[in-house]
């Protein structure tokens, strides 16, 4: 097994975060239980799910299994979970928050994040077809955050949930939700990779005690349909420099982009269902990039943002990162 996974505190409750993470979008239901229950044998102690990757029972049986097997004690995991745009409403958080429990068979979650600051109307689950299907106008509703917010601080005072975040959210949002919140927030997800830095985000939300979570590391991997000025960007994970940096140290490309977040304490959350691949985007921790190749991985910034709600992505226009 890869040497233990490192872990930060979270300056609100003081609970630990482990730096590498385990991610769940695209894996079909069939095959989640036994990737997630692999993960976990192959080390990861944090999972992040989300209602909208409509895999949460099965990520639940995976964890569950682990647990049963002894793999794993429950406190010794960090799950995650993520409120989906169509129940921002304050009439609607509980009761998917619940329905995201129940799918799980937990008592609590460890975080549960907002997933996209994108309220948008009611759909009943029974419905539920994902992001906002194709051909469909995406349509806002009249939720404020500070309402969605006050509702996930009721969770967090009934024990149901450790730890509340954001994800998608820009400095102004944030700044927003500074002013009301009671309960701090602990975590901000978004993407971030070599080619899409954020310095000045990452170092004001430090500053702001909240720890920042990457979501994909590896750039420009999932996105097949990513924004017309980006179709020629060359994978990050076949970059000269990256593998460069990797034949240096012996390592693969995955290891260099996720240790690059790693080494700057921020949290990562690599998806594989190969084994192989699992084993190897944990195995972080015993190497360390020098300040020659932290230098090179920063000249990669481009601001390049593979995952935008765009119109050739997504079905509609949408300029929240502007
Ligand atoms: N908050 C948000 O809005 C948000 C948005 C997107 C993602 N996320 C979270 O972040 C997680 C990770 O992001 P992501 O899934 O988009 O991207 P990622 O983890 O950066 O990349 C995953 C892809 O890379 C492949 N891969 C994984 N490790 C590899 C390696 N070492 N070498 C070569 N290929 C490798 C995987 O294929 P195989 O499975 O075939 O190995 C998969 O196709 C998600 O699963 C999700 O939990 C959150």
């Amino acid at each position: 097994m890869p040497e233990q996974v490192k872990y930060d505190t979270l300056k609100p409750t003081g609970n630990k975060i482990p730096l590498v993470g385990f991610g769940t979008a695209r894996i079909p239901p069939e095959e989640t239980e036994e990737v997630v229950y692999n993960a976990i044998k192959s080390g990861y102690r944090m999972i992040d799910g989300a209602y909208l990757y409509g895999n949460e029972k099965e990520v639940g049986k995976g964890v569950r299994r682990a647990i049963a097997d002894g793999i794993v004690k429950r406190e010794d995991l960090f799950i995650v979970g993520k409120l989906w745009n169509n129940f921002h409403s304050a009439k609607h958080v509980a009761p998917i928050f619940e329905k995201t429990l129940d799918n799980y068979e937990f008592d609590y979650i460890d975080l549960y994040l907002v997933h996209w600051p994108v309220p948008s109307e009611y759909i009943d689950p029974k419905e539920f077809l994902g992001f906002c299907p194709k051909g469909q106008d995406l349509k806002w509703e009249r939720s404020p955050m500070q309402d969605c917010w006050r509702e996930l601080e009721k969770l967090v005072d009934a024990g149901k949930i450790k730890n509340i975040g954001i994800s998608n959210f820009n400095c102004q949002l944030i700044l927003d939700l500074l002013t009301y919140a009671r309960i701090h927030p602990s975590v901000l997800e978004i993407e971030l990779h070599p080619y899409l830095q954020q310095k000045r985000l990452v170092k004001w939300a430090k500053k702001e005690n909240i720890h920042v979570i990457a979501y994909a590391s590896l750039g420009n991997m999932v996105y097949d349909e990513v924004p017309e000025n980006l179709k020629n960007v060359p994978k990050l994970m076949e970059h000269e420099t990256v593998t460069k940096i990797a034949k240096k140290h012996n390592r693969n490309p995955g290891q260099i982009l996720l240790r690059w977040a790693v080494q700057q304490k921020i949290t990562v959350v690599p998806k594989s269902v190969k084994e192989s691949r699992m084993k190897s985007n944990l195995d972080v921790f015993c190497f360390e990039l020098d300040d020659e190749d932290m230098k090179d991985l920063e000249s990669l910034n481009i601001n390049a943002r593979f995952n935008d709600l765009v119109e050739n992505m997504y079905g509609f226009e949408l300029p929240i990162f502007e």
